[in-house]
């Protein structure tokens, strides 16, 4: 009913509204629902995504929300063995689907002839459960349906008194606390915290969209990738708490999305939840570094491994949860090197500055880099074009021809050296013979560091501060200066709590002048420069003039409850720091597993073994390139998730 405002003067209608005001202005906002089916738990979004309507009355018929299946089928003529297959591949590819949905089936067409037609015989198994059919097809049983809409094929429920069809979000729970929040897009761009919760110890409850909605498209090749976001990036409509809970008091939700991750959203990628991040995407270590909140479980192994940090969640996800895709983490110092390497999955630091860090916390602008944690390589790649598609990453059709290891054992007297040793054979193999020679930077940089520098000048000594310093100075005034006064401004006065690695990296930073981030970053500086004419140089041709790879993680056990000494200021300089300083990629890539006795489980179990690559800037690409033929080559295995990486059982004696 449409009610004609020129019959309301003005002033009625300001008292009309005062009066309401005094009583109560009730503003309901439906939140969807959540329903048990078949013993699986789903969440029902309030968004309605079609309306049936039926010829013959069929909806009437029905009582309260239904389980529904959208069948696309484009076969002229559709028989009960057609729709049996096309069953039985919505099972096989999508966790969302089950046999429950098949109670209401509507048949789409979706082929190109004029007059396509059933025979799907009443009598068949089939018969009583289908709704109807679109009105392309010739059916003669009065069984037409029409939609507002053309629904993908896939589960659906819906409410037969209004012909409403919802999707189905399939609910998880969240038992490795990888993640701080689950997220539901509500359109406009805009995301809210996932409204449902399943039972499960202290855990929070993750939804999945069923993977038949999304078909991938030259512009989505992201088309219904689950992926989960570490909390440092700003989502709209959700609060970023970067691991420390004042900072996720203190400020409102993100009123919009950076670019990085709107990037991944436009090209079809489903943002499942936000991720733990150690605080402030410092490196953090459990437990006791974890005070805001518990760090995330790493699958691998007996289960009470450190996951390593700052992108724990990510890592802890990845390697544990199969209805994850994706997660994406950020990188100062090793972020996602370290989770990728003993949560066992793929991850890459990029080169630095392909892509905006616009609303992401920064932590040491220089250095600060976003990249992927997968399983699947062709996904991993795939993501990797579409957050650094402006960098304009080259192809090359041909790979170095020289392998240069740091530190790799000569020989094996550990079975996790006996798969670094089996990885450069193969590797150098794959390459046609590719020359393989260990690589000593140190010695290096003794008889070719440039001029400028002091003659006693070792890569240690040049280098020791630049990390903490970098870090530390630019941190604190981006982040922690900002925060204090902030919380303090509504908290009358009072300090925030800030965990120890953070806090006692700020205060060390806060003893050293201004002058000093100068001088570490001119030592960065001198370092890139040196780097990138004299250790590893860019080729016209393979991109690089060779391939640079040092062990990741060699299946060492770092167990969560271990009291460990207050943490320090981390000075120094190793092989994981050259691609900070560099600004060049480095790539982690799970090449096995090796035993341990777990003083947890009293029994051996499997740890990653991963190498890491390193390129010239730029040479991203080929490298993701290397990485997806050496797993069509067999030589590297996708890992599974769970305690060991392949699905193999451990052989206990
Ligand atoms: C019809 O839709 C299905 C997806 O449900 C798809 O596999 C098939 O290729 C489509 N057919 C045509 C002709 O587009
Ligand atoms: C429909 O299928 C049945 C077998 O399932 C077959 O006997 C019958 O001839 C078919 N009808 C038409 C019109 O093709
Ligand atoms: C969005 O939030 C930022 C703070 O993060 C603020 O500076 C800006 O004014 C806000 N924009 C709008 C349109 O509210
Ligand atoms: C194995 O390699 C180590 C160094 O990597 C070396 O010290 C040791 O002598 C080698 N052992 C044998 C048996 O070659
Ligand atoms: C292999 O590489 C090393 C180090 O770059 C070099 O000294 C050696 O001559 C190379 N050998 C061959 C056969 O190319
Ligand atoms: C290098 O030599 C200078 C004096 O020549 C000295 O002050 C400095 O401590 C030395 N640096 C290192 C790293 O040994
Ligand atoms: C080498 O590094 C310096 C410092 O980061 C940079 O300015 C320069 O462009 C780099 N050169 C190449 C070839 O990557
Ligand atoms: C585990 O312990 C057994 C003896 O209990 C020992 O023989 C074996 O070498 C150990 N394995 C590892 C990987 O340390």
């Amino acid at each position: 009913m449409v009610s004609p405002t020129g019959s309301y003067s003005l002033l009625a209608l300001l008292s009309a509204l005062l009066s309401l005001s005094t009583t109560a202005i009730a503003a309901i906002t439906p939140k969807g629902q959540t329903v048990e089916l078949n013993g699986n738990t789903y969440y029902i979004p309030p968004t309605v995504v079609a309306t049936l309507k039926a010829d013959s009355h069929v909806l009437d018929k029905l009582n309260g929300l239904q389980p529904l299946t959208v069948i696309r089928s484009d076969a002229s003529k559709l028989t009960s063995s057609i729709l049996e297959s096309l069953v039985s591949s919505y099972e096989s590819a999508d966790d969302v689907f089950n046999a429950g949905f098949l109670n209401n089936i509507y048949i789409e067409y979706n082929g190109t002839s004029k007059n396509p037609s059933e025979n799907v015989s009443t009598h068949s198994s089939w018969g009583p459960k289908i709704l109807g059919y679109a009105s392309a097809y010739d059916t003669k049983k009065s069984k037409t349906v029409t939609s507002s809409s053309t629904l993908p094929a896939g589960p659906y429920f819906l409410d037969p008194s209004s012909g409403a069809v919802f999707e189905a979000y399939l609910l998880y729970s969240d038992v490795m606390g990888s993640f701080t929040q689950g997220l539901l897009s509500v359109g406009n761009d805009e995301y809210d915290v996932l409204p449902a919760s399943l039972q499960g110890y202290a855990s929070l409850t993750i939804g999945v969209p069923s993977r038949l909605y999304y078909t991938k498209t030259a512009d989505k090749p992201l088309a219904g990738v689950r992926l989960g976001v570490k909390d440092i990036y700003d989502i709209k409509g959700v609060k970023t708490g970067c691991g420390n809970r004042a900072y996720y008091e203190t400020y409102p939700a993100a009123n919009s999305t950076g670019p990085a991750i709107q990037s991944l959203v436009d090209a079809g990628a489903i943002i499942v939840g936000k991720m733990k991040t150690s605080q402030f995407a410092n490196g953090e270590t459990a437990t006791a570094d974890w005070v805001d909140y518990h760090s995330p479980f790493n699958a691998r192994g007996d289960g009470y491994q450190d996951p390593s940090s700052s992108s724990s969640g990510p890592g802890s996800g990845i390697g544990s949860y199969h209805w994850l895709d994706l997660a994406i983490g950020s990188d100062t110092g090793g972020s996602i090197r370290n989770p990728s390497q003993v949560n066992g999955c793929f991850g890459n630091r990029p080169s630095w500055n392909l892509v905006s860090l616009d609303k992401v916390m920064p932590m040491s602008p220089l250095l600060d880099t976003a990249g992927f944690l997968a399983r699947d390589v062709q996904l991993w790649r795939a993501a990797a074009q579409v957050l650094y598609k402006d960098a304009g990453l080259k192809s090359y059709t041909k790979y170095p021809k020289s392998i240069k290891t740091i530190k790799f054992p000569n020989n094996a007297s550990t079975p996790a050296e006996g798969l670094l040793i089996d990885f450069v054979d193969k590797l150098s193999s794959f390459l046609g013979g590719a020359n393989v020679s260990a690589f000593d930077y140190d010695a290096l940089w003794e008889s070719t560091k440039p001029s400028t520098v002091a003659a006693n000048t070792t890569l240690n000594s040049m280098l020791s501060l630049t990390y903490p310093i970098l870090i530390s100075k630019q941190q604190y005034p981006l982040i922690a200066a900002p925060l204090y006064s902030d919380y303090a401004a509504v908290n009358k006065g009072r300090m925030p709590f800030i965990d120890p690695v953070p806090l006692s990296r700020w205060d060390w930073g806060l003893g050293y002048p201004e002058s000093q981030l100068e001088t570490e970053v001119a030592h960065k500086n001198i370092f890139a420069n040196w780097w990138n004419t004299t250790a590893q140089v860019f080729d016209e041709e393979t991109c690089s003039d060779s391939l640079i790879i040092y062990i990741g993680t060699e299946a060492t056990p770092v167990y969560r409850n271990v009291y460990r000494d207050m943490p320090g200021v981390p000075t120094g300089f190793s092989t994981p720091r050259i691609a900070n300083f560099a600004g060049v990629p480095d790539m982690v890539v799970p090449i096995g597993q090796a035993l341990y006795n777990s003083t947890i489980t009293l029994q051996r179990e499997y740890l990653p073994v991963a190498v890491d690559f390193i390129a010239p800037h730029g040479c991203d690409l080929m490298v993701f390139n290397l990485i997806n033929e050496l797993v069509e080559a067999g030589i590297v295995k996708q890992p599974d998730t769970g305690s060991t990486l392949y699905g193999d059982e451990v052989t206990y004696y």
